[in-house]
């Protein structure tokens, strides 16, 4: 078996994390028996310095070519008020693969049950977001003197699509769905309500839906966070709790995700939540577990190989209990001994289980 990927290193601390995460997939292709084909290219702040595009051409074409693609992180002050911006890149590689549904686990990784800002553990679930519509791609969108603008817009059909997968979810693991609006005063948000609640009485009886206001939500995800398990939300709401997913975990250094559109077929995307850490960048202490977590999605939602997928998560469990750990979770270890942690013991359980 072979697997061709794309990979997007970006900027900042992207590419500290992101050679790690590629070290950690070609490993599991030596364990696993299937060749990889790697592909670089460029995304970002780093292609608007070198093809004077944040999303060049080539890049598109690699993405489209590629199995999936795993991506870094984009961005830094250096381009923040340029006319060009990595940002940009990112939203046009989203757009141009048609994926709309991002998947966020979060978990409290073992032994930071008592460092996390909670000082407990607690059950841990999944954000999907919305990726293709509301504030983020709605026009009119811009800026006239004084003022400035965006637009939010849905269709039912970008409702429905992400909310189904929202309850597939939720019916696999046996959990309510959560859907985040507001509700009360935006139009989208009526309608994405409306069709939730209409997809659910329709194809998903089974399944409890319940509805929250995105602001009450935030404070209910603080102080109850084991009553979300699976939520779905739009664009910006999902941005905004995912980084709160990852406070609620002791950081977001640890929180992967994948990006997925009519995933049965096309390529996904795979990439830690957390940007480019322009406040640590160069110092090889940026935690590689994000980035590495996104690989373990990449195997088992774009390759299908679930036993690799949760024996890189094991791997980086162990890592994490044993306390070898980057400076954001309380420890001293750099990201190199954090990644090659891993990769031991991903050997390690591998030989066990032969
Ligand atoms: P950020 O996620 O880069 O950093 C927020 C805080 O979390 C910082 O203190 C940072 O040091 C810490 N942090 C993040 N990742 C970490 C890691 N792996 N290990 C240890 N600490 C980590 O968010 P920001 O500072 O608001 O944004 C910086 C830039 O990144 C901006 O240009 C932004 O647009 C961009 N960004 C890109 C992406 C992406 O490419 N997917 C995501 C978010 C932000
Ligand atoms: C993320 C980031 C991006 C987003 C930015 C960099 C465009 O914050 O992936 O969470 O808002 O989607
Ligand atoms: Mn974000």
């Amino acid at each position: 078996m072979g697997y061709s990927i794309a990979v997007l290193a970006g900027d900042g601390i992207g590419p500290e994390v992101t050679k790690h995460a590629v070290g950690v997939l070609r490993e599991m292709a030596d364990m696993g028996n299937f060749s990889l084909e790697v592909h670089e290219g460029l995304i970002g702040g780093r292609a608007i310095d070198e093809a004077g595009d944040p999303f060049p051409q080539e890049t598109e074409a690699l993405v489209h070519r590629a199995q999936a693609t795993l991506l870094g992180a984009v961005g830094g002050p250096r381009w923040a008020d340029g006319p060009l911006t990595p940002e940009q890149g990112l939203l046009r590689l989203r757009s141009s693969l048609g994926l709309f549904a991002n998947i966020r686990p979060f978990e409290v990784l073992p032994g930071l049950e008592t460092t996390t800002p909670l000082k407990r553990a607690f059950s841990g679930g999944v954000v999907i977001r919305e990726l293709l519509g509301g504030l983020y791609y709605g026009e009119p969108r811009g800026r006239a003197g004084d003022e400035a603008f965006d637009t939010s817009r849905y269709t039912k059909a970008e409702i429905e699509r992400v909310a189904r997968l929202g309850f597939q979810l939720a019916k696999t693991q046996g959990v309510p769905l959560i859907s985040i609006d507001k509700a009360n005063v935006l139009h989208t948000s009526k309608l994405w309500r409306e069709t939730v609640a209409e997809l659910g009485r329709r194809e998903f009886p089974d399944v409890t839906l319940e509805h929250r206001y995105v602001d009450a939500a935030a404070m209910e995800m603080v102080l109850f966070p084991d009553r979300f398990r699976v939520v779905v939300t739009e664009n910006l709401f999902g941005d905004i709790l995912s980084d709160l997913t990852g406070g609620l975990v002791g950081s977001l250094g640890v929180l992967g995700s994948a990006t997925v559109g009519d995933w049965s077929k096309g390529p996904g995307l795979y990439e830690p939540i957390h940007g480019s850490a322009p406040d640590i960048a160069g110092k090889g202490i940026a935690n590689p577990v994000g980035a590495i977590w996104s690989v373990a999605l990449l195997l088992d939602w774009s390759f299908g190989l679930t036993q690799a997928a949760d024996l890189v998560k094991e791997a980086v469990r162990r890592t994490v209990a044993e306390g070898i750990r980057t400076p954001d979770i309380g420890g001293t270890a750099s990201t190199e001994d954090v990644a090659e942690a891993i990769m031991a013991r991903m050997w390690a359980q591998h030989r066990a289980a032969r």
